[in-house]
């Protein structure tokens, strides 16, 4: 009888173990579910609106964007920079055409600066834009609505969701921001390339995005929105080498075989230069978007300067967030006052640039 009575006790303790250890699973895996979401339900992607001047990265920043499905690209606003608006609009149609995504609005915006001629770069985008790559026809068709009038419009109607992913001159957002000031409020945030706290690519001071329209980077700075700025502190930084490059070309697909065209033309380019790699500028901010942890970021006051004969188009960035304030005594300034200013963006300035290009490469591989 022991034995078995032994038996007995035993089985039940087992079982007993058992169930408890059972419980502490259903337990422990229900609060890990509560931590993490449901399995299977993913974060909604995010919706953005991506106002662009393909060119080249550009082109790219578009691919990885409308491959991506952490985000949901809501429209894309054409600005002239790169190259003329209708140029920049036309590779924006031929892009998403090769994505099979004509249900993405494509619509035109401003043709020129706010306040000074336009400077259009085919010397790095090629004469088409597009890194002289050879693309069929647009099947898509152009929106006809303005492009500032549309972000204005999709913004009222998804209040507090839209993210603004700007990879031109920032002609458009302060269009739209003149227009109608109250989606400053209603735009989850602005994530978008331009700028740089350490020296220039077209003068010494100043980025091409900035510095083709001061006037309206000023005021999208100071709009008091939340701010992301992805420069070129960490955009050159970020090179897609020739390596990334004989990488993509062992696979193919229209996407892939286009990607492989212009990153061609841009990794020449870079090397003449010698770079050694090609910036992704336009990409990392769309990289940015869909991952934040790519960068890390100091808050600090950028201003735009507009008036300098050698710096116009400078992001300043003030990032002790502190300022002198002076008065006059007698015949000199002294210092009086120290006073705390508040940041208007955070400014990216360490970058994973190779786990970012691996993310790139990734999305367009095959496609
Ligand atoms: C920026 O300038 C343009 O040429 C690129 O597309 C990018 O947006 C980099 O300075
Ligand atoms: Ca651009």
């Amino acid at each position: 009888m022991r034995p078995v009575l032994g038996a007995h006790r035993e089985g039940k303790l087992q079982d007993g173990g058992f169930g408890r250890r059972r419980l502490f699973c259903a337990v422990w895996l229900a609060g890990l579910f509560l931590v993490l979401g449901q399995p299977g339900a993913a974060e909604p992607a995010r919706k953005v609106i991506l106002d662009t001047d393909p060119g080249t990265d550009d082109a790219m920043a578009i691919l990885l964007a409308l491959n991506s499905p952490e985000l949901d690209v809501q429209a894309i606003t054409v600005v002239a920079g790169n190259v003329l608006l209708e140029q920049g609009t036309e590779n924006a149609l031929k892009v998403v055409s090769l994505a099979e995504r004509c249900d993405v609005p494509v619509a035109a915006g401003a043709r020129r600066p706010l306040a000074q001629r336009l400077t259009t770069a085919e010397i790095w985008h090629g004469a088409n834009g597009l890194g002289n790559v050879e693309v069929e026809p647009p099947k898509c068709e152009v929106d006809p609505r303005f492009g500032p009038d549309l972000i204005i419009e999709l913004v009222h109607r998804q209040p507090g969701e839209i993210t603004l992913v700007p990879v031109g001159p920032l002609t458009n957002i302060a269009l739209a921001v003149l227009k109608d000031p109250s989606i400053v409020a209603l735009v989850k945030e602005v994530v978008l390339m331009g700028g740089s706290v350490s020296g220039g690519n077209v003068t010494p001071a100043a980025e091409f995005n900035i510095y083709n329209d001061p006037e309206a980077a000023q005021i999208v700075f100071a709009a008091g929105w939340r701010v992301t700025m992805v420069g070129l502190d960490v955009t050159n930084r970020t090179l897609f080498r020739r390596e990334h490059l004989a990488e993509l070309a062992r696979t193919q697909g229209r996407q892939n075989d286009f990607a492989v065209g212009v990153l061609t033309h841009l990794v020449s380019l870079s090397e003449e230069h010698g770079f050694g790699g090609a910036s992704m500028h336009d990409p990392l901010a769309v990289g940015v978007t869909i991952d934040r942890t790519l960068v890390s970021t100091q808050a600090m006051r950028v201003e735009v300067e507009t008036r300098g004969e050698r710096t116009r188009g400078e992001t300043v960035a003030n990032r002790q967030l502190i300022v002198e304030r002076r008065s006059l005594r007698g015949d000199r300034y002294v210092v009086t006052e120290i006073e705390r200013v508040e940041p208007n963006a955070e400014v990216c300035i360490g970058v994973e640039a190779e786990r970012f290009i691996r993310l790139f490469l990734s999305r367009l591989r095959g496609k």
